[in-house]
């Protein structure tokens, strides 16, 4: 049994809710844009705060990191930590921080501020459209 397993099912005992989030045909999301194709929209332009961001799910199997550092200038990034893949976190205290190993990148252009990481994040073209954020 994995840990994955595991967990879901000693949550399932106390959140009915999370056994079918947990199920068989559950996704897997990994960082990306997995089956998301142009045209998708994949958030609401009011759930990527001003001076931060939002991790968002695209499709039924990826998720993006929307950074907005200002009211008017949005910017998707694959939040696989360019050092071993970790899911980067959305910014918090002026940085974007990889939890795994402490690496830390630019809130607003996603370049890698400390290492281990010595890359930048990867950008993913968006649009935004009627308030909505949207694969390009
Ligand atoms: S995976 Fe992010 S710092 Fe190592």
């Amino acid at each position: 049994m994995d840990r994955r397993t595991l967990l879901c099912g000693l949550l399932a005992l106390t959140t009915p809710v999370v056994a079918t989030a947990c199920g068989p045909g559950a996704p897997t999301r990994r960082p990306g844009v997995g089956s998301g194709k142009p045209g998708d929209r994949i958030a609401a332009l009011a759930d990527v705060p001003v001076g931060g961001g939002a991790l968002v799910d695209v499709s039924t199997d990826g998720q993006l990191l929307l950074l907005r550092p200002a009211e008017t200038e949005l910017r998707a990034f694959n939040p696989a930590c360019p050092h071993a893949g970790a899911t980067v976190n959305p910014p918090t205290g002026g940085s974007v921080a990889c939890l795994a190993h402490g690496s830390t990148f630019d809130p607003a252009t996603g370049e890698v501020r400390s290492g281990p990481a010595k890359q930048d994040l990867t950008e993913v073209p968006v649009r935004v459209m009627d308030q909505d954020v949207l694969l390009a």
